[in-house]
């Protein structure tokens, strides 16, 4: 049986946080181990929110130094940024045509991300770029001709669109697409720590993330200014702040600290003090790693050149190809 190919895009910010490394990288790096990967920085998808052009590239060069810093192996997958493979784009014009109005107005994403933009900025601009996000993405995994998608719940519905727009491509050109597939572990969702009822996101503010690469100092005001509740009681319902720690705790996989924390909620008698310290030792001890292997990758740009050169070669050798059978069945010359 051949082995099953896997893509993922992640989006260039300037802090990448435990969020998404317990929640997507971590999980990436796993993967390598049973698939063909293929991995983006998809800086393209961050245009359609407004950004600064210095503050793009940058923080595109510095997601792609850290998923190698995380553990993403060259060797193993394919890593490259999404816009030095032009056919994502051709692909996107295409996958328009077969794109309807209506089932890209059902989107909850592009609601989400409205509602936001008017929240913070003056001026309501909405690009139209953040409208059809979705195509985009499709093309990313279509492309490649990905059977697995690895997704969290809020991905999941640009996941269906894609397979919608598969099939009904197959539908007007003849079958050429296979739907992609969720492909759902169980990942850790953490939540943000200043406000533990939404998810870590970046875009909440600096208090409510901690960043992969903070420093130790950092770390140690984050966490331990993390909300929890007034506690002293041995409730049976954990709050969400606490219950947040502790899932930070278990994806570090401090399993005895955990376990005896536990039982110290369940008596009632667990400080919360301790319960915060030793979730920054974890996280210092996690992030310590993480961050000398990206210091030592920072420091040789020539050799993270070489990297994304060939990492973009190997994804073009495969999008051309496909973009080549595409135009012949749409009807386009070659
Ligand atoms: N939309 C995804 C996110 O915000 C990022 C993304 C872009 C992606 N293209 C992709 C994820 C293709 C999976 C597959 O997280």
């Amino acid at each position: 049986m051949s082995i099953k190919r896997v893509l993922s895009g992640i989006q260039p910010t300037s802090d990448i946080h435990i969020g998404n490394y317990f929640g997507a990288v971590a999980n990436w790096v796993k993967l390598q181990e049973q698939y063909e990967c293929f991995y983006c920085v998809v800086d393209l998808h961050a245009m359609s929110m407004p950004y600064k052009p210095g503050d793009l590239k940058q923080n595109t060069l510095n997601m792609f130094s850290s998923l190698l810093a995380c553990g993403i192996d060259p060797n193993k997958s394919v890593l490259f940024v999404q816009s030095m493979v032009p056919e994502h784009s051709e692909l996107n014009w295409i996958l328009n045509c077969v794109t309807s109005y209506g089932e890209l107005s059902r989107m909850t994403q592009f609601k989400d991300k409205t509602t936001l933009l008017h929240e913070k900025s003056k001026d309501h601009f909405v690009s139209a770029a953040l409208f059809t996000y979705p195509i985009l993405q499709a093309s990313d995994i279509l492309i490649y001709k990905a059977d697995f998608v690895p997704v969290g719940k809020d991905q999941e519905q640009h996941l269906e669109f894609a397979r919608n727009i598969s099939a009904r491509f197959n539908k007007q050109f003849g079958e050429y697409f296979k739907p992609p597939q969720a492909l759902f572990t169980k990942i850790p969702k953490l939540m943000s720590l200043a406000d533990p009822e939404k998810k870590m996101s970046k875009s909440l503010g600096p208090k409510h993330f901690v960043g992969l690469f903070d420093e130790e100092k950092v770390i140690r005001k984050k966490v331990s200014s993390a909300v929890t509740d007034t506690g002293g009681i041995a409730s049976s319902e954990m709050s969400p702040g606490v219950r947040n720690l502790f899932e930070i705790l278990h994806a570090c996989k401090k399993m005895n600290d955990f376990d005896s924390l536990k039982k110290d909620y369940e008596n009632g008698s667990l400080s919360y003090k301790l319960l915060k310290d030793t979730v920054s030792d974890a996280l210092v001890e996690l992030t310590s790693g993480l961050k000398k292997r990206k210091a030592k990758l920072d420091e040789n740009p020539d050799q993270l050149n070489q990297i994304l050169a060939e990492g973009t070669e190997k994804a073009r050798t495969l999008a051309s190809n496909t973009i080549k059978e595409v135009k012949k069945l749409t009807g386009l010359l070659v």
